[in-house]
């Protein structure tokens, strides 16, 4: 179980995030949905500990993680899939798994599941069939896949997932958001960020619209896909715009 309270983090030019209060149980999927410019990467940065936050606490099960730098948080369990996949074009698909292979330390908290280049090779065959493949030689879809690999390799507690389905064809976001699912059904809390709220919904047990870097509305994930009216009044969209 993540949980957020009064998370207050920005840059030298000011606050972006103002206390914001969150929490993702585990086996659960939170969608932050929120325009570009609203902090998504900005919450979910402090939660890795990219950046720190300057008020407010970040806890993993129990455990404060404030403030921690981001290789101790990544042992805590939170794994980071980060907006534009960021891969290595240089490295191969095989590289970057056996990388990223981070199992379990004795004295590490226990992980709902222990993910090896093996088993996540099972999740996502794809990248088997392409492991000698450079990263500038995969497909968008293959790179998403690839990074979600790197984040479960470290057999994370929690998952952040930054716009996982940024620039996919739809068959593909379909088959993300399938993973989630499945990845929640495995115990994983998983925090997804998104500027499209079709997109956040559909996996998502519930829902928060941050807007300016403030919680604005919160939803069930089920009542937002059965009437996302209010999902789309809070977003300042037209109805017809998903
Ligand atoms: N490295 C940075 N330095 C200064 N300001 C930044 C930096 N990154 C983001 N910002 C600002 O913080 C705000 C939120 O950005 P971000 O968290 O990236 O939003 P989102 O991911 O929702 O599009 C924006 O106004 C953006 O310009
Ligand atoms: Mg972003």
């Amino acid at each position: 179980m993540l949980e957020l309270t009064g998370l207050t983090a920005g840059y030298h030019g000011g606050t972006v995030l103002h206390g914001l209060d969150l929490s993702v149980p585990a086996g659960t999927v939170h969608a932050v949905v929120g325009h570009n410019g609203a902090g998504k990467t900005t919450l979910v940065h402090t939660v890795a500990g990219l950046m720190r936050p300057s008020a407010g606490t970040v806890r993993l099960d129990g455990r404060d993680l404030t403030g921690l730098p981001a290789h101790r948080i990544a042992r805590a369990g939170i794994g980071l899939v980060p907006q534009g996949r960021r891969v290595f074009a240089g490295l191969t698909v095989d590289e970057h798994l056996r990388l990223s292979y981070r199992p379990p330390r004795r004295g590490d908290p226990e992980r709902p599941g222990v993910w090896t280049p093996a088993r996540v090779t099972e999740l996502l065959p794809r990248l088997g069939e392409r492991r000698g493949n450079r990263g500038a030689e995969l497909s968008g879809g293959e790179q998403q896949m690839l990074a979600l690999a790197r984040a479960l390799l470290g057999s994370p507690r929690l998952l952040l997932l930054d716009e996982p389905t940024e620039g996919l064809a739809p068959a593909l976001v379909r088959q993300v958001h399938g993973l989630v699912a499945t990845l929640a059904g495995e115990g994983i809390a998983v925090l997804l960020v998104s500027p499209s709220p079709a997109q956040a919904v559909e996996s998502a047990g519930a829902l928060t619209v941050l807007t300016s870097g403030r919680a604005t509305l919160r939803m069930d994930g089920a009542d937002a896909r059965a009437d996302g009216s209010a999902l789309h009044a809070a977003l300042e969209l037209a109805t017809t715009a998903v």
